[in-house]
């Protein structure tokens, strides 16, 4: 099938809607309300193309492609209603881009500069609206708001909470919180960047620099082990925010809100900022040279009696030079676990705790089984894998847990267990826990950190791991550190050298 964008043809696919096929071709449509990740609900206009043999302009974010079509994005006729939408855009927008933060960075600014006209028929007075407090992340500017709709879809398709909603009708349209509550989903940061204009804005940033100012540096969250892709923004090399790098095999288009706000923590004052030394019972100030000469003087005269601790927030490389470093000495007692108290078969644990499966693929699953994890709170990115999945797909999602919490995301069945019956849920004959899964099934255990604090955790992994042997389910861990895998792979183990080898 093929159709015409401004007289160039393209291959489409049968259910295809115009902007689709203009984005993946790089032909520029103007757009506020459609996002490629949300519903599409065609209310701003603004994508409105000419098409050959229909009366009036067409929306391109809703018109699905007809074999044959011509669209045309940027003739007179597609121009005058572009034209014409924005100037109703800007009726009640107050134009007030110099002290707005957007400005830079502005889908209205940009669509206006681009489609819009300098002048407006328009001259009554500009209406107003009273802000409300929706929390300490995400501070409101509503008089910008052009109700795209966009912070509302994301809370009920994505973050899967209706915290925003749009309230009044016409004139009296408004977006807020239904209940005068705050957001406080984890991935409420995410309607900072949906938003296209200064409506919703990140409060940690906000005045703190003009965009165009800003340097880009890509880098990997450290705030869970999922490892989405980010991009800080710094300005006089310091770090003034935090946004997602798209990245269609983790996290998407968005971040959860440690990641995005996370940084805040690089500059908290109980951070060690200098090296210390320990004299009797004071530390003291010191600076790199002394404290490596130091090092080696103890390292030299105490190793054999010693162990060493490196946290799994270091990279593979840090983590390599370590161990290689401190084995040489003979220190061998090396590890990254702090809170692990059950080592007795970690031998027979697997090189890496891996997780087994790509999260595009969890869409896929029939059944999970979440052991000891609360995925909206701790890992938000991977629930929206989980909600998609049971959305698309209606995949059964079960939750066994030491503790009891909220999902964002509907389960079939979910127990609070104790340790003991954790170990013992899937070995004793008599339990009724009403989890069967079949073994032709798309099946996934997924064992969250928690686990592995408990004083069972062997036996506990063990009955899982056969569990899932049985059923033919993969068997995903997830670390509590950031390179909990990547501490495993280079050694930071006491009986395991690097790439898995025995000592
Ligand atoms: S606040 Fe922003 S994202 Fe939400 S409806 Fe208004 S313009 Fe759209
Ligand atoms: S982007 Fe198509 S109507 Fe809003």
């Amino acid at each position: 099938m093929h159709i015409y964008i401004n007289d160039t043809k393209f291959d489409v696919n049968e259910n295809d809607t115009i902007i689709q096929v203009a984005d993946r071709n790089d032909i520029h449509i103007p757009r506020f309300c459609y996002h490629k990740r949300l519903s599409i609900v065609a209310s701003c206009r603004m994508c409105l193309v000419d098409i050959e043999n229909v009366k009036y302009p067409q929306p391109a974010c809703s018109t699905i492609v007809k074999e044959g079509m011509r669209v045309n994005t940027n003739n007179r006729s597609a121009e005058e209603a572009q034209k014409n939408t924005m100037e109703f855009l800007l009726i009640n927008h107050p134009l007030d881009c110099p002290v707005c933060d957007q400005a830079g960075e502005c889908e209205l600014q940009d669509v206006s500069l681009e489609h819009g006209d300098y002048k407006s028929a328009y001259k009554e007075l500009k209406r107003t609206v009273i802000d409300k407090n929706i929390g300490e992340l995400v501070s409101t500017e509503m008089t910008r708001c052009i109700h795209c709709s966009r912070c509302v879809r994301f809370g009920e398709e994505v973050a899967g909470i209706k915290e925003l909603g749009m309230t009044g009708r016409g004139e009296d349209t408004k977006i807020e919180t239904f209940i005068n509550e705050g957001l406080s989903s984890q991935l409420s940061g995410n309607v900072i960047d949906l938003c296209p204009v200064g409506a919703l804005n990140n409060s940690l940033y906000k005045y703190s620099a003009r965009t165009w100012d800003l340097k880009q540096m890509s880098s990997i969250s450290s705030n869970d082990c999922l490892g989405s892709n980010i991009f800080y923004h710094t300005y006089n090399d310091e770090i003034k925010r935090c946004v997602p790098k798209e990245d269609e095999e983790i996290n998407l288009s968005w971040l959860s809100d440690n990641d995005r706000f996370g940084y805040e923590g690089i500059k908290s004052e109980e951070r060690i900022l200098h090296p210390l030394i320990r004299h009797n019972e004071n530390l003291e100030k010191t600076d790199f040279n002394s404290i490596s000469e130091k090092f080696i003087e103890y390292l030299e005269k105490y190793s054999s009696g010693s162990c060493a601790i490196m946290s799994a927030q270091s990279s593979c490389e840090e983590m390599f030079l370590f161990q290689d470093l401190l084995r040489n000495k003979n220190v061998k007692k090396i590890d990254h676990r702090s809170k692990e108290c059950d080592f007795r078969y970690q031998k027979n644990y697997p090189i890496i705790p891996s997780f087994d499966i790509k999260l595009v693929d969890i869409q896929s699953l029939d059944n999970i089984i979440i052991v000891g994890a609360n995925i909206s709170k701790e890992f938000p990115i991977l629930s929206i894998y989980f909600r998609d999945a049971h959305k698309n797909n209606s995949t059964n999602i079960f939750s066994l847990s030491t503790y009891e919490f909220e999902e964002n995301f509907p389960l079939k069945k979910s127990a609070i267990l104790n340790s003991q019956e954790l170990e013992n849920y899937f070995t004793n004959s008599n339990n009724e826990s009403g989890i069967n899964l079949e073994k032709s099934k798309k099946n996934l255990i997924l064992i969250g950190p928690a686990v592995s604090y408990l004083s069972n955790y062997s036996n506990i992994l063990n009955n899982f791991s056969e569990y899932a042997k049985s059923i033919n389910a993969n068997l995903a861990l997830l670390g509590d550190q950031a390179n909990t895998s990547g501490a495993w792979a280079m050694g930071i183990l006491p009986h395991r050298l690097p790439g898995g080898c025995f000592y």
